[in-house]
């Protein structure tokens, strides 16, 4: 469609769908499987992602096979065994009731690497990362995308990477950047799990807003 126009409806039902998008952990996803075209719209939402140089560095692995599942959920458990100690008494109780993970409830998860180019790419030379800000701007199209569907995605970072390389065969240049959870959602949260429970609270916009410098 030629410079095509939006009202101000579809920018209202944009802004509703990224508030009322959530991270999904285990103890949300329903079990039932999910179409394969509704996963096709969510991986065809990360191929119009904006990428440096257009370069589009993102490689995405499927994974249903329940042996795999677990096989990463193990990582997940001796990574995340460890992460709880870095916090006080009182967090450390708090972060020991916490769901932080779905893999093995969602249907589908999803790893998602970073593929860099071997050729010079345009935009990168000064920059390196932006090619790992790619696969980041392609995950959250998917997040969205799979909201509007009433599906939900969960990101795990609680992970050895190198376990997940291993586990999913992939080769030596691959950079895991998230690993997915992706499913039907039983209930979606109106406010993040973290703000309601008093981890973190929402930024007030003005204190991460400067004026002309720092
Ligand atoms: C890069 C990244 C890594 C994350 N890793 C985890 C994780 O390992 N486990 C988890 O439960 N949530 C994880 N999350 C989800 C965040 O906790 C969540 O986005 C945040 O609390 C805000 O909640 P909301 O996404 O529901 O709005 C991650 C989110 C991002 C963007």
């Amino acid at each position: 469609m030629l410079n095509q126009q939006f009202s101000a409806q579809d920018s209202e039902l944009l802004e509703q769908i990224m508030q009322a998008r959530r991270d999904v952990r285990g103890n949300r996803f329903a079990t039932r499987p999910v179409a394969q075209k509704l996963v096709d719209k969510v991986l065809q939402a990360a191929s119009y992602a904006p990428s440096v140089g257009f370069s589009q560095p993102w490689e995405f692995v499927m994974v249903s096979n329940q042996s795999t599942k677990q096989a990463i959920a193990e990582s997940f458990r001796t990574v995340n065994q460890s992460a709880q100690q870095q916090f006080g008494d009182t967090k450390q109780q708090l972060y020991q009731s916490l769901k932080l993970e779905g893999i093995m409830e969602a249907p589908i998860n999803i790893a998602v690497f970073y593929r860099p180019s071997k050729l010079p790419v345009l935009g990168q030379s000064s920059m390196q990362e932006t090619g790992k800000y790619s696969v980041v701007c392609a995950i959250q199209n998917m997040w969205l995308m799979a909201r509007s569907l009433n599906l939900g995605i969960g990101w795990v970072s609680i992970l050895e990477p190198q376990e997940v390389k291993q586990v999913l065969s992939a080769p030596e240049d691959a950079e895991l950047v998230a690993y997915l959870c992706l499913g039907h959602v039983k209930e979606f949260l109106d406010k993040p799990e973290l703000e309601e429970l008093n981890w973190e609270k929402r930024k007030p916009l003005e204190s991460c807003v400067f004026d002309e410098s720092y």
